[in-house]
């Protein structure tokens, strides 16, 4: 079977590698891609939030399945796009896909269903929010865009000035569009975060390994926010006893709501969690596979990808047999200088070769451009070093020693990833 998969990032290379270990697996063509898909893959150039386009290519290469990785094509509901033209597609409708498209909507689910999730109101007039937040008196409080805002849409406010200046940036100045047409003032909430990646068909959930993600830019968790800086899995704060709690609590009642509304959710669904001390909580929903979770959450996935794909989106899931492996996976991202801020693109990277023939290690492409044979950068993530092992030490050892091979001008990299969860264990 011919698959085209949409999106250009890490979590899209690592998806493509998945992919063709199925038997099932034919031609993978991939838009846009990146270079290191470009070197594995067909690519195309057609943007990933353009419907019409993404459609048309995937009737002109007569593929048997869509995987749509990013978020911003599913809410503009690329999915439905794609099975009105009978062509199948793994990931979610528009309408489920408001799990992570709208906070308020995803917010007032939990809040009917009596899924634990942070104490919340929600505004849509700047004035009342800002009378809201002058009646405070408990800081942090967090201030969430309803929208998608390519990550950045959640700020937490140490006190009532930081918070009034996050209402006015998103209400009034509009800094993430119109995706700050409402907001969701919440409690905050402490404790260790982890993300659990899930299939599911609508009825059948299926929790994948769970993982740990680095948001910040720097060492010891400073700096500011970015897309990942680096993941681990297994998360060692997830306990088989957690697991079970948030299966019944979490997993189970999101899904049924998802049906009960009519729209049930089919695709990867990803819960953010914090693990407070009432129990985890959900953080957030992702309509699809995160990134960097993907890099480390596939290896360690005992399973057909195709097949279970096609599962998820035939409502079978039930019937395809699938596991989590033993062991341990890391990825190490290495970003272009500067990044989250200002960075350059086009410079040569070199290694990636003996990088990439380091036992157990898979260099994942993230922003790279394939330019006669030779490897550039081109975005502000460039590489994620993945490397799996019987251990989470061995893993982290692994990757790092492959990082060493690498290089590109300027390049910067966490040199801790994974030491809070190897002293949690
Ligand atoms: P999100 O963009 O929804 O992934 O949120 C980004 C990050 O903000 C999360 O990974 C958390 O670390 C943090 N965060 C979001 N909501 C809360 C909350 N209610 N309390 C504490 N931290 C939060
Ligand atoms: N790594 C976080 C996300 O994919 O949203």
């Amino acid at each position: 079977m011919d698959i085209l998969v949409v999106g250009s990032g890490g979590r899209e290379h690592a998806l493509i590698k998945k992919l063709k270990e199925s038997p099932s697996c034919g031609r993978i063509i991939c838009a846009p891609g990146n270079g290191g898909i470009a070197a594995e893959a067909e690519t195309a150039d057609v943007k990933a939030t353009d419907i019409q386009g993404m459609v048309a290519l995937a009737k002109e290469k007569k593929v048997g399945l869509a995987v749509i990785a990013p978020d911003d094509p599913l809410v503009l509901g690329m999915a439905d796009a794609m099975e009105e033209e009978g062509i199948p597609a793994f990931g979610p409708s528009r309408l489920a896909a408001r799990l992570e498209g709208s906070k308020l909507f995803a917010k007032n689910l939990m809040k009917e269903h009596g899924i634990p999730t942070a104490n919340f109101v929600s505004f849509d007039r700047s004035s009342e929010a800002a009378a809201y937040i002058r009646k405070n008196k408990k800081y942090p409080i967090v201030v969430k865009a309803d929208g998608l805002a390519l990550g950045k849409g959640v700020l937490i406010c140490q006190d009532e000035q930081q918070a009034l200046d996050a209402v006015a940036s998103i209400m009034e100045e509009k800094r993430f569009g119109r995706s700050g047409d409402k907001i969701v003032v919440e409690e905050y909430l402490t404790g260790p975060e982890v993300s659990v990646l899930c299939l599911t068909d609508g009825k059948t959930i299926k929790p994948m390994v769970s993982s740990m993600d680095h948001k910040r830019a720097y060492n010891d968790d400073a700096g500011p926010n970015t897309g990942g800086m680096g993941t681990i899995a297994p998360n060692p704060y997830y306990t088989e006893e957690i697991a079970e709690t948030c299966m019944q609590r979490i997993f189970l009642p999101t899904i049924r709501a998802m049906q009960e509304l009519g729209c049930p959710f089919k695709g990867c669904l990803y819960f953010g969690l914090m693990l407070t001390e009432k129990g985890p909580y959900v953080i957030e929903y992702n309509c699809r596979f995160g990134d960097p979770e993907t890099q480390v959450v596939l290896p360690l996935l005992e399973g057909d990808l195709v097949e279970l794909m096609m599962a998820c989106r035939n409502g079978t899931l039930d019937q395809v047999p699938m596991s989590i492996k033993p062991g341990a996976a890391a990825c190490v991202v290495m970003a272009s200088g500067g990044y989250p801020g200002k960075y350059a693109t086009g410079l040569p990277i070199t290694g990636l070769d003996a990088a990439g023939g380091c036992n157990g290690v898979s260099v994942v492409h993230a922003g790279t451009r394939l330019d006669r044979g030779k490897f550039y950068t081109a975005g502000g993530r460039v590489l994620g070093i993945v490397a799996t092992g019987n251990s989470l030490q061995d893993a982290l050892l692994t990757a790092y020693a492959a990082t060493t091979q690498i290089q590109f001008p300027g390049r910067h990299f966490r040199q801790d990833i994974g030491r809070k969860a190897v002293r949690a264990k």
